[in-house]
């Protein structure tokens, strides 16, 4: 069983199969973290958790034991106002306007498998034995607050589950002001942290900082998970490698503003804790109403960042993500955006179709551009109704063209947003978020509808299920490009202003939830501008994220491998685009560009129309590789082999979970004039088998592969790439 509770010591201890987590109830009650790390097969921890005397400064909230001070307990969900000065989980304003609380233990329970968290994206598990979950009561009797700490382990991942739900079992109505998802303090500071930051086409860079004394942090105050950084935190020993090395992860599943922190306090231990984004928030409690926190996922790994990803990636693409895309082949696309813009009719469009069969590709994604008055993006979001001038068929004429050439379909919609030039707007002033008398401002020329609305998202479902139902979508590109400002919905009292982004939330993930479900069949990609929303929970709803608007083969090395930290390749879209490129201008061959579009789920995003003869024969190779190498790209194994944050080569690798198979990318920047002779030393394979590397009449052992690798060709000019295919040979 993964999860026990003795008695004699109030300990309990959280398993899987590599990892413990162990917490004791001390005192009259005060939940403390004893342990997490690697496994420890006892239930033991039996010793009492180390106190020392403190003459002065040192707060005793039992006089007679002096050596007791919550400053420096360890805790599982601390609070503030009783004697912990370091960062809470939670705090809490009561109806006196007095904000002091504590909890203590009340009682718990074991319940096989994974509750599922009400309203709000997070893991699951299968069946009633793939995970137990850990429910821990602890009650304010004066404050009359009960708070429920929920911990799930899993059979098969080396994560656990964490989430808290704070009830009102008084009369009166009070307001939670910080309500976190997890919080662990370790009895060490020598750590550093590890997370990701960027910007608009430049997402999820890898940054790497040794831990200072007090607070670092990072968050979004933005209303969505940002481009700027991402709900993920890792503290990893200062040694920590790719292969070894202690890192522990927190991720959040949650898609809007959030704070995740780290803070070394004075005896130089460290408090993580990672939840909703207190700033900015309030949440009025009536009696008798509950608030859940999303969930966070806390991964252990003691071989470094490439084991912690990879329990990430195993658990978000099999436990997170759900649908029939799960387990399914993703399919090759051409998406119409930097081809055409806004300027595309049938005819335009079609080429690119007819260009696309021949080429191999499966599904066509008609982007921006197909509603409304819709001819740049200045107007019309709201109104999704097809522009007959560009499309005189209708969506259904052009899918139905589509389809004929044997692609299927898919569509771009933007249902989060409203443009002050729009038929829905012009009847609807009030449907988007604002404060009244307070500017609207807009960001590219649009504003946010207000999804915290009931009304709203019934209108938008309807929209929605109209043409989803009325046309044969097989994929649906939900775009957002905006975050929020003057956040403030007409439909909610003066107090419950501040709930406005988690409720809008809240009314995305149900909506979300709605219109998968009524169209089961459907692929869903989520985007916003790319990767600004590329977070655990979208991916609950729609298993890929359109990884960054950035298409540029060399700004993508860093992009998919930041992103590699956290998600699994499967959730990630990279297309092959025009050269120059368009956001950053540079020219790279199409060779590359394929090597590291390949590296996720592929596609095109160019006029194929418009490939030479020589261009399109190596399209299709591409395309015919791509189908060879899909599933052990989408489902394998990925290692980290090279990394672009250190030097000029980057290179990555996916194994197949029998190890029979591998695939190996490589590119290298910038030519090294007079270089070294570079060997790529490949990962994860079984040094007992023996490969073929295909394309030549070699084979290796799995060990020579490891130990000594194989040497990287002459690559001659800039941002060149090889790839290396590696098959098992059976005796
Ligand atoms: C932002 C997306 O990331 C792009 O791929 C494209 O769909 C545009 N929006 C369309 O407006």
């Amino acid at each position: 069983m993964p999860i026990v509770y003795e008695a004699s010591t109030r300990t309990f201890h959280v398993q899987s199969r590599n990892v413990s987590y162990a917490m004791r109830i001390v005192k009259d009650g005060y939940l403390a973290h004893l342990y997490w790390g690697r496994k420890i097969k006892t239930t033991g921890l039996k010793d009492p958790i180390p106190t020392t005397f403190r003459p002065s400064f040192q707060p005793n909230p039992f006089p007679e034991d002096e050596r007791f001070s919550l400053d420096t307990l360890p805790q599982e969900y601390p609070g503030y106002g009783t004697s912990d000065f370091r960062s809470p989980a939670y705090q809490v304003r009561l109806a006196d306007g007095t904000t002091i609380s504590e909890f203590k233990y009340v009682r718990h329970r074991i319940l096989p498998g994974k509750p599922k968290l009400k309203g709000l994206p997070a893991v699951y598990a299968e069946s009633e034995d793939e995970a137990e979950t850990l429910e821990i009561v602890l009650e304010d009797a004066v404050a009359k607050l009960r708070l429920i700490v929920r911990y799930t382990a899993f059979r098969d991942h080396d994560a656990i589950a964490r989430s808290a739900e704070i009830e009102n079992l008084g009369d009166r109505p009070v307001r939670v002001l910080r309500l976190l998802s997890a919080s662990v303090d370790f009895p060490r500071a020598d750590f550093d942290a590890v997370h990701l930051w960027g910007s608009w086409t430049r997402e999820r860079h890898i940054a790497r900082r040794a831990l200072m004394p007090g607070v670092q942090a990072i968050e979004s105050r933005r209303g969505a998970s940002s481009h700027q950084h991402n709900p993920f935190l890792a503290v990893v020993s200062p040694d920590a490698t790719e292969d070894q090395g202690e890192a522990y992860g927190f991720s959040l599943v949650y898609s809007g503003s959030f704070l995740a922190q780290a803070e070394v306090d004075q005896f130089a231990s460290t408090r993580v804790s990672i939840g909703l984004n207190p700033f900015d928030f309030e949440w009025l409690l009536e009696a008798g109403e509950s608030l859940q926190t999303p969930e966070a996922v806390l991964v252990y790994s003691h071989e470094g960042l490439g084991g912690m990803s990879r329990t990430y990636h195993k658990l978000y693409r099999t436990r997170l993500c759900r649908g029939v895309y799960r387990d399914k082949e993703r399919p090759i696309l051409i998406n119409n955006w930097e081809a055409t813009y806004f300027d595309f009719d049938e005819e335009k469009l079609m080429r690119i179709v007819h260009a696309a069969k021949e080429l191999g590709i499966e599904l066509f994604v008609l982007d921006d551009g197909w509603f409304g008055r819709r001819n740049d993006d200045k107007r019309s979001l709201g109104d999704w109704f097809v522009n007959r001038e560009k499309l005189p068929g209708g969506l259904e004429g052009l899918a139905a063209r589509v389809n004929e050439q044997g692609l299927q379909f898919g569509l771009w919609v933007e249902p989060e947003m409203i443009s002050p030039d729009s038929e829905l707007y012009r009847a609807h002033p009030d449907w988007c978020l604002h404060v009244p008398d307070r500017r609207r401002t807009t960001g590219r020329m649009q504003l946010v509808l207000d999804y915290s609305r009931q009304d709203v998202r019934d209108a938008i479902y309807e929209q929605l299920a109209a043409i989803f139902s009325s046309v044969p979508i097989a994929y649906v590109k939900w775009d957002m490009n905006r975050n929020m400002t003057e956040i403030g919905s007409a439909a909610l009292p003066p107090e419950r202003q501040r709930e406005t982004a988690h409720r809008y939330m809240l009314g995305l993930y149900e909506l979300l939830e709605r219109i998968t479900s009524a169209f089961p069949n459907i692929l869903f990609e989520s985007c916003a501008g790319g990767g600004g929303r590329f977070d655990p929970g979208m991916l609950y709803y729609m298993p890929q994220t359109w990884t960054s608007d950035d298409t540029d083969a060399i700004e993508r090395l860093k992009i998919q491998y930041g992103t590699s930290l956290v998600y699994p390749v499967s959730a990630m879209g990279s297309h092959v685009s025009a050269v120059p490129n368009h956001q950053v201008h540079r020219i790279t061959s199409l060779k590359t560009r394929g090597h590291v579009a390949m590296s996720g789920n592929f596609g095109y995003e160019l006029d194929l129309s418009k490939l030479s003869e020589e261009e399109k024969a190596e399209v299709r190779e591409q395309v015919a590789e791509y189908k060879a190498i899909r599933r052990l790209v989408q489902q394998g194994d990925f290692y980290r082999l090279l990394s672009p944050f250190e030097g000029n080569d980057t290179a990555w690798q996916f194994v197949s979970e029998d190890k029979s198979e591998a695939y190996a990318v490589f590119v290298r920047t910038l030519a090294v004039p007079n270089g070294p002779l570079t060997r790529l030393r490949f990962k994860g394979l079984n040094p007992d088998k023996t490969y073929a590397l295909r394309g030549t009449d070699r084979v290796y052992g799995g060990d020579e592969l490891m130990y000594a690798g194989l040497p990287i060709p002459d690559l001659e000019g800039d941002f060149r790439s090889v790839t290396f295919h590696l098959t098992e040979v059976r005796a």
